[in-house]
């Protein structure tokens, strides 16, 4: 035998030698959910080791994550159903504790990246992304509505939106906004390939956002189809977006791979509440080791091609690193 590809397994020294893969704790995105009021940190049942934060405990949990490496957070609201309204108004409202949580944050910490959510569905009171008129999801009267949600983010001085609704036109519409209110440096992540996705089911029940009637399908993505991704990165980066996300991210794993190779934008990966929950579950029944488990996804979503993964993980894998 000329060729043994075992002599490069030998030890763990010529293992981590010439892994291809590796990753680091600067490109992971964790994500935190917020609740009006002071001194709560609700749990989320489907989520082990992720809660509710009101603002006063959230600034202590993102100085933690800060020690141990992560400085990059995505936020998402859950908001009481006494705020929500057709038009999702409370999202642009100056009393919306949301914008007044990213204003604290970016004031106890300059240096770290937050990013946000715009989409109606935490304020709607249809629970969708976009506006609802005769049960239809009217595309060109939501756009308006992102644009003041990404504005009134952007004042507060957010780093990155985070455009998560599968509008046709919304960056573009959200980066001529931006631009014309003089906003040129606040970046785009565009959701650019969201799938109608069963993964999302824990994040719902985190946020009470699920749809009051119907589905998403008329605007989230079809699991069956990969050229219509491309399509719509290729729609993104010409509307303006600075990087592209997948979204789930272990099902989809040829989709980033091929939006990779096609791209010289950066890629994200979002590393969903389903795909947290079910590493959980197993876990906590001994039928998997947790820690292996989340590394070999990871590693999987970055072999794939994602430069950045927005993972519910990230604190474990932190923790590992320092
Ligand atoms: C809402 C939104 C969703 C997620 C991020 N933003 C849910 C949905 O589209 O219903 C899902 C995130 C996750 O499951 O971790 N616009």
């Amino acid at each position: 035998m000329t060729q043994r590809p075992r002599r490069n397994r030998k030890s763990s020294a010529i293992r981590n030698m010439i892994a291809e893969t590796n990753i680091k704790t600067s490109s992971l995105i964790y994500p935190l959910f917020l609740v009006d009021g002071t001194g709560k940190k609700i749990p989320i049942e489907s989520m082990p080791n992720c809660y509710r934060w009101s603002l006063d405990l959230l600034l202590k949990e993102i100085e933690k994550c800060g020690q141990i490496g992560i400085e990059n957070f995505v936020l998402f609201p859950a908001v009481e159903e006494k705020f929500k309204d057709k038009e999702a108004s409370y999202g642009y409202s100056s009393k919306n504790f949301y914008l007044r949580a990213i204003r604290e944050i970016k004031n106890n910490f300059p240096n770290f990246s937050l990013m946000s959510d715009v989409a109606m569905d935490p304020y709607s009171s249809d629970g969708h992304d976009g506006y609802v008129e005769n049960g239809q999801i009217i595309n060109d009267t939501t756009l308006p509505i992102l644009g003041k949600m990404a504005l009134a983010q952007a004042e507060a001085g957010i780093d990155i939106i985070g455009p998560s609704d599968m509008m046709d036109g919304r960056v573009e519409f959200i980066r001529n906004t931006l631009d014309d209110q003089n906003f040129t440096e606040t970046s785009i992540m565009s959701y650019t390939a969201k799938y109608a996705s069963a993964f999302y089911g824990p994040f719902r029940e985190a946020l009470d956002s699920a749809p009051k009637s119907g589905d998403k399908k008329t605007y989230q993505m079809d699991p069956r189809n990969k050229n219509e991704a491309l399509l719509e990165a290729e729609l993104d980066e010409l509307e303006g977006a600075d990087i592209l996300m997948i979204k789930p991210a272990l099902s989809y794993l040829d989709v980033i791979q091929s939006l990779k190779n096609k791209t010289n934008l950066p890629v994200s990966a979002y590393n969903v509440s389903g795909e947290y929950a079910m590493i959980h579950a197993a876990a906590q029944k001994g039928w998997l080791d947790y820690e292996s488990s989340f590394l070999e996804v990871l590693t999987s979503i970055k072999r794939a091609g994602a430069d950045i993964i927005l993972t519910y993980f990230a604190k474990d894998f932190a923790k590992l690193k320092v």
